[in-house]
C-alpha cells in the first residue's frame, strides 16, 4: 500500500461477490471512488445496494474480492485476520436509514461516546471536536437533548455528526432520509451535500435522484448484483445507456 494510492481513491473494489445461502447477492462488483468526491448509488429494492455498502464497512464480510478503504485493503478470497479487519473498519464511519443512536445518552456523548471508547482519546479534545461538529450540523444548541427530543431530521444529523467523529476516511450512508417524514429530508440531504462540497469521500445509496444529481460525481446503478452501469451523474441520470436504468428512473420519477 502505498501513499500516492490514498491520494487518489479512497475505495478501489475488485470482483467483489457475495451470497447469502443459495442466492448470490453481489456477483462480480468493481468500482473506485476517488478522494473527496461522492458516489450516488441506486437500483431496484434487492439489487444489493445495502450488502455492497456493509462490504465496505466490514460489518459483513463478502465471500471474494478485494477491497481497499482508506489505507486497508482486504483480500476476502482468503480468511481475514480480526485485527486486519478491525483496522478495515475504522476506515468508513457508516450512517444507517435510521440513526440507531443510544437512547439513554445525551446527542454530546452519542457523538463523543465512539472516539472516546473504541478510539480512546482525549476527553476535552473529543468533546471540542463533538461541539464543533453538531455546530456543523446546526445542532449546536441540542447537545445536552437526548434523542427522543429530537425529531426524526435531527436525530438522523446527530447520526451524520457520529460518524464524523471517528474521522473516517470515507463515509457511507445507506438510504440516510428514506425513513424521515417528506419535510425533513431537505435539512439532511443539506447536510450531506454540505460534507460533499467540503471534501469529504462519500458514498451514499438513495432513491433521491434530484439530490444524486446535483451532489454527486458519479452514480453507480446497480441490478441483480452487478453495477449495470456507471458514469457522471448527468449521463447515468439524464441520459442511461441500459433499458433497466431507464425503467428504475422512470418508475421513480413517475410513480404512478
Ligand atoms: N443477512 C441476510 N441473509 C439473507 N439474505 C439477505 C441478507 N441480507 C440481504 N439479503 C438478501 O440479499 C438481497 C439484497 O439485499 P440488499 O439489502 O443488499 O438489497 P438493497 O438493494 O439494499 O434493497 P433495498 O432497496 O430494499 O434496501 C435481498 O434479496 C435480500 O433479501
Ligand atoms: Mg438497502
Amino acid at each position: 500500500m502505498t501513499d500516492s494510492a490514498d491520494t487518489e481513491y479512497r475505495v478501489v473494489a475488485d470482483d467483489v461477490h457475495k451470497a447469502f445461502g443459495e442466492l448470490d447477492v453481489l456477483r462480480g462488483v468493481s468500482f473506485t471512488v476517488p478522494r473527496g468526491t461522492a458516489t450516488a448509488i441506486i437500483g431496484p429494492s434487492g439489487s444489493g445496494k445495502t450488502t455492497l455498502l456493509r462490504a465496505l464497512a466490514g460489518l459483513d464480510v463478502p465471500d471474494a474480492g478485494v477491497i481497499r478503504v482508506g489505507e486497508v485493503e482486504v483480500d476476502f478470497t482468503q480468511p481475514v485476520a480480526k485485527d486486519v479487519l478491525r483496522r478495515y473498519r475504522a476506515q468508513s464511519g457508516f450512517v444507517f436509514q435510521s440513526h440507531n443512536l443510544f437512547p439513554h445518552k445525551t446527542v454530546l456523548e452519542n457523538v463523543t461516546e465512539g472516539p472516546l471508547i473504541a478510539q480512546k482519546r482525549p476527553a476535552e479534545e473529543v468533546r471540542a471536536e463533538a461541539v464543533e461538529l453538531l455546530g456543523q450540523v446546526g445542532l449546536a444548541d441540542k447537545r445536552d437533548q437526548y434523542p427522543y427530543q429530537l425529531s426524526g431530521g435531527q436525530q438522523q444529523r446527530v447520526g451524520i455528526a457520529r460518524a464524523l467523529a471517528l474521522k473516517p476516511r470515507v463515509v457511507l450512508f445507506d438510504e440516510p432520509t428514506s425513513a424521515l417524514d417528506p419535510e425533513l429530508v431537505g435539512e439532511v440531504l443539506g447536510v450531506i451535500r454540505d460534507l460533499a462540497v467540503e471534501g469529504w469521500t462519500l458514498v451514499i445509496v438513495t432513491h433521491e435522484i434530484q439530490f444524486a444529481r446535483q451532489v454527486s460525481d458519479q452514480v453507480l446503478f446497480t441490478d441483480q448484483g452487478v453495477i449495470l452501469e456507471q458514469g457522471p451523474p448527468a449521463k447515468v441520470l439524464g441520459n442511461p445507456r441500459e433499458a433497466r436504468t431507464r425503467q428504475f428512473l422512470d418508475r421513480i420519477l413517475n410513480p404512478l
